[in-house]
């Protein structure tokens, strides 16, 4: 070629949470039962959308809106029952005007890092959600920039931490917060929400809050928003219903923007993706359709209370199975549907294996392990090949700590039982092979 074509920031475009189904594929090829622990979909996981939500998609088919183009910045009926949703919280106001759709969270995060000047940085946190340090990393063509979220502190972010950085590098001028978080299932309390928007008040920064998990939150926590605690400092938010609903296949979300007319840079900024959407032309229409229908129905908020005491059983459920090994740091999570597990320091080593019968399935496993490689990825291939349970390591979210993450999914109650029954024997077989 007359020059390289790949920018250097593609190298930060990487996606364990789906490279890990090619190697879990591989085995499954071989003939090994799979369970799917790495990704956050409920319905891959026999989560059943009630009847109730599905008549309503299927009398949308019938409509012959539902196979239009629509207003560039989403349905107009929908973004004002989303406004006057937002604003029933008594936090910022905003109109239907500061309402932008698109084909999904994972499009809006491609486009919010798009927009911003090369140099400039957002600080986001660690273990960090890939989609937004990828995507974040590569639009500056280098590593992400984090702030720790300590799990001795059952996952709060380090704010000392985040004010020295933000202090020292000149060049942040945004913050990420993730509220409830992936992956670790942390709900960031208020009091640390209302000292971030006043470290992003006094370096003159804005804030963005992904909040596809806000309503996702169970054992006694509650989420609170950015609109609820952001006062005059710009922000948006990042809302959607993959998880809520759950409806992650129609790639439907959306973002908020605070403040805009108070600040005339940030508000270039939200005119940039909104221009960029309206050359794409618009986002789905027929979730847009069906969003004021199902969230404004009278059983939806019950439907949804009901999943959240689900998923809090299950966190206690996993929190009684694998708390107690005295060589993992566990905390109990309380919002979104992930938890975070920590392997302490030193408990692993490069001679730790756990046994695979089948003899094809071992060379394979084998082959993938390398000399220096991440001990949790290693451990992850081994649990992956020997009981085919599929985790993501936690050196793959932009984290120096080594651990896993596993989901609290699982609706079928046997399958679940034996999912952590079977990780927790393994995590003792592996950690007692070498020690
Ligand atoms: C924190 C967070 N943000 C965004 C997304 C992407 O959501 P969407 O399905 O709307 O692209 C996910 C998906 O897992 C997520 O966990």
């Amino acid at each position: 070629m007359r020059h390289k074509i790949l920018s250097d920031g593609a190298k930060e475009l990487s996606y364990e949470i789906r490279e890990i189904v090619k190697k879990g594929d591989q085995l499954r090829k071989l003939g090994l039962k799979l369970y799917w622990e790495n990704i956050g979909d409920p319905i891959q996981k026999n989560n059943e959308v009630p009847l109730w939500m599905r008549e309503i998609v299927s009398e949308l088919t019938m409509d012959e809106k539902s196979y239009s183009y629509c207003h560039s910045k989403g349905i107009l009926s929908t973004r004002e029952f989303l406004a006057a949703q937002t604003n029933e919280k008594g936090g910022s106001q905003i109109t239907s005007e500061d309402i932008l759709f698109f084909n999904g969270l994972g499009d809006a995060i491609a486009k919010v890092y798009q927009f911003i000047n090369q140099n400039l940085r957002v600080i986001g946190p660690s273990p960090a959600y890939s989609t937004h340090s990828s995507a974040e990393a590569a639009h500056a063509n280098s590593e992400p920039i984090t702030y720790k979220l300590d799990p001795n502190n059952h996952w709060y972010p380090d704010l000392d931490d985040l004010y020295n950085k933000v202090k020292y590098n000149k060049n942040i001028i945004g913050i990420l917060i993730i509220n409830p978080d992936n992956p670790t299932g942390m709900v960031y309390p208020l009091e640390t929400l209302h000292r971030i928007v006043e470290i992003a008040k006094e370096f003159n920064l804005m804030l963005i809050s992904d909040e596809i998990y806000l309503n996702i939150t169970y054992n006694g926590a509650k989420a609170h928003s950015l609109a609820e605690v952001i006062g005059d400092v710009p922000g948006l938010a990042m809302k959607g219903i993959s998880k809520e609903l759950p409806w992650p296949g129609s790639r439907c979300g959306w973002m908020e923007f605070y403040n805009r007319e108070q600040h005339q840079d940030f508000s270039k900024f939200c005119s940039a993706m909104e221009n960029a959407k309206m050359i794409e032309v618009c986002s789905t229409t027929l979730p847009q359709l069906a969003i004021p229908k199902i969230m404004g129905d009278p059983r939806f908020k019950p439907y949804r209370e009901a999943m959240n005491q689900k998923i809090g059983k299950r966190s206690k459920y996993i929190a009684e199975i694998l708390g107690q090994l005295p060589e993992l740091q566990f905390n109990e999570t309380y919002g979104a549907f992930y938890n975070t597990i920590i392997f302490k320091e030193g408990v692993l080593n490069e001679r730790q294996t756990l046994k695979i019968e089948n003899h094809t399935m071992q060379k394979m496993v084998e082959s993938w392990i390398k000399p220096g490689m991440n001990l949790d990825q290693r451990f992850v291939y081994y649990l992956l090949g020997s009981k085919g349970i599929c985790v993501v390591p936690i050196s793959s979210f932009c984290s120096d700590l080594k651990g896993f993450r596993v989901t609290l999914l699982e609706e079928n109650e046997e399958t679940l039982v034996h999912i952590f029954t079977t990780l927790k024997d393994a995590l003792r077989e592996y950690l007692s092979s070498a020690q």
